[in-house]
């Protein structure tokens, strides 16, 4: 087991024996900031302490007396208001290199009590192509799934596409209208897209138009097959292009449960909330208000115009009887709960949907107050160009996805071709594929999520700096000390350690043993860029190691221990890119 593990159930030990009514789950230890403080540090009985109005020193005190660490620990100390700091012996640190290069374990334990969670990401829009704002959704979400897979927990990937609307009665009128069937059979995406935007410019000037295409919206809604055949072939060709884009990205999903799956249940969800009270008539249409229960700057249900609090009602039915959005959301997380009973909801969208979310979780509390599933918007900012305005193409267009992801591969092409010319072109395809999208992805899951960040081919192909290039190069040195030694004939001598005589080893080390807590805290926050710089720092640490400690030019022990130290690094930046849904290559 890990030791910062077997540290923590020894200190919940000692914790009981001192306050036998205490909650140990909150008992944790976390890596020290600062080395000469120790190897790990307790935070945790300052807060017992509090809770129960005692001295925390004092409670610190009582279970230092009661720890049983000796075997782990050179010496435990107390320091601040009442922290307990743990100083590893090196042969513990040792034996847990160890236990990775056996593969007993990689510096992470599987959760205690597994979750189920829901992730519900990427959700892009039928006839319409993917772009750069639904980027960030699939590149976030697919992390967080991989991240919670990783720790052990039930991961349900949900891919919520929009696949019903208003929408639906223009592209019905122009696919009957307007269609090109060449261009459809060449790009659908596409086709259906000038559709979609030569008919709604029409609607706008033509009013018999307009009404053309609202009655073939109700001719769909009420179940026409005609009209419903054209759907399901828009959407199946939507689904293939977005299938394409998928497969590129290596992202997968469990479930794709569009908003039209839930049409069923709206109407039931409409009268549930009327029935109870939760949701009034109010000009002709059915909208749930605020109900005083919060102050009015966290209430989502009120808008400060003029300095005065005015009603910001969530719409459940429209007027002329349609649902909408936040109906949909509702009836989703009814199905989801009686489906997967989860743990957690995960929603990965764009900040501009944080009211709606809002409204949706507080509409859905008062609705069912005794489910406890934690419900989480993981929001995201833009994407901005050069000129801080969102990201555009040159001629001022939404960029596509799809050409995003070509012209990183392509540029990716161009450095492999000149760093390294000696490569077959199928070889440096290959990697220009697995640099390419790993650009895109790394430059996306780098900045706190919550800020806009500007998208830059240099920054983000750059082989220096924090960047996916600069990682995966790290990667390839030390495969290619691998592949010398395979060629000088070099093995890890039989019964080998890992020493950790220099400094630079050490550091090394002891960023191994954190990995555990990167990912915990990444999956705690929903936040991948912790584990961005957790790889950075590795790689920047190896960097140093390979400048002050020669491997393959060492003489034993050290030339084997060294050896060892490079295979396990290699281990935890490979699967921490993994977790980043990043593919490592040999060379580059
Ligand atoms: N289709 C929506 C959009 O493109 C995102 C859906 C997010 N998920 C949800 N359950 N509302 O903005």
């Amino acid at each position: 087991m890990l030791p910062s593990k077997v540290l923590e159930q020894r200190l919940q030990t000692a914790v009981l024996a001192a306050l036998p009514d205490a909650d140990v789950s909150t008992v944790l230890v976390r890596p020290c900031q600062d080395a000469r403080f120790g190897d790990y540090q307790t935070s945790a009985l300052m807060s017992l302490a509090k809770a129960r109005k005692m001295n925390p020193r004092q409670l610190a005190t009582d279970v230092q007396a009661k720890l049983e660490v000796t075997d782990l620990c050179l010496k435990t100390d107390i320091a601040g208001a009442g922290f307990i700091n743990f100083f590893l012996k090196p042969e513990v640190l040792q034996d847990a290199l160890m236990g990775a290069i056996k593969g007993e374990h990689l510096f992470f334990a599987k959760a205690e009590k597994p979750k189920t969670v829901v992730i519900d990401f990427s959700s892009p829009n039928v006839a319409k192509p993917m772009h750069v704002g639904h980027i960030r959704s699939t590149i976030l979400g697919d992390s967080l799934a991989r991240a919670f897979r990783l720790l052990g927990h039930k991961v349900v990937t949900d891919n919520h596409i929009g696949d019903w609307g208003t929408q639906f009665g223009m592209l019905l009128l122009g696919w009957k209208t307007m269609l090109d069937k060449a261009a459809l059979a060449q790009d659908p995406i596409a086709e259906l897209e000038r559709i979609y935007k030569l008919l709604s410019a029409e609607c706008k000037e033509d009013g018999a138009k307009l009404e053309a295409a609202k009655l073939e919206l109700v001719k769909l809604q009420a179940g026409d097959e005609g009209n419903l055949g054209i759907w399901r072939e828009m959407i199946a060709l939507s689904q293939h292009q977005f299938d394409t884009i998928y497969g590129r990205l290596g992202v997968r999903f469990d479930h794709t449960l569009g908003e039209s799956f839930y049409n069923p249940r709206l109407k039931g969800v409409v009268e549930e909330l009327k029935g109870k009270g939760i949701a009034q008539e109010s000009e002709g249409a059915i909208c749930v208000f605020s109900d005083g229960s919060v102050p009015p700057k966290e209430d989502p249900f009120l808008i400060q115009r003029d300095g005065e609090w005015n009603p910001n009602p969530c719409l459940i039915q429209k007027s002329d009887g349609a649902a909408n959005y936040a109906t949909t959301d509702l009836a989703t997380l009814e199905y989801r709960l009686e489906t997967w009973s989860p743990d957690e909801i995960i929603y990965v969208t764009d900040g501009r949907q944080q009211l709606h979310f809002k409204q949706v979780f507080t509409v859905f509390r008062r609705w069912r107050p005794e489910v406890t599933t934690r419900l989480e918007h993981v929001w995201f900012g833009a994407i901005l160009g050069d000129d801080g305005k969102p990201f555009k193409t040159r001629s001022g267009d939404t960029v596509k996805l799809a050409d995003l992801l070509d012209e990183a591969e392509e540029r990716a092409f161009k450095t492999v071709s000149e760093k390294s010319p000696e490569l077959s072109e199928t070889e440096r395809k290959e990697i220009a594929r697995i640099i390419g999208i790993a650009s895109v992805k790394y430059q996306d899951l780098l900045p706190n999520r919550q800020s806009d960040y500007v998208f830059s081919w240099d920054k983000m192909l750059a082989l220096t700096g924090n960047t996916a290039p600069y990682l995966l190069y790290a990667y390839t040195r030390i495969s290619s000390i691998f592949r010398k030694a395979d060629e000088q004939g070099i093995k890890v001598a039989p019964g080998a350690k890992i020493l950790l005589n220099a400094p630079d080893e050490l550091a090394m080390a002891k960023q191994l043993m954190n990995f555990r807590f990167v990912l915990e805290g990444m999956t705690e926050e929903c936040r991948p860029n912790y584990l961005c710089n957790y790889l950075y720092d590795l790689a920047g640490l190896y960097a140093k190691f390979f400048e002050t400690c020669p491997v393959l030019k060492a003489e034993e022990p050290e030339r084997s221990s060294r050896l060892l130290l490079c295979e396990v690094t290699a281990k935890v930046l490979k699967q921490g890119l993994e977790v980043l849904g990043i593919e490592t290559t040999e060379k580059m």
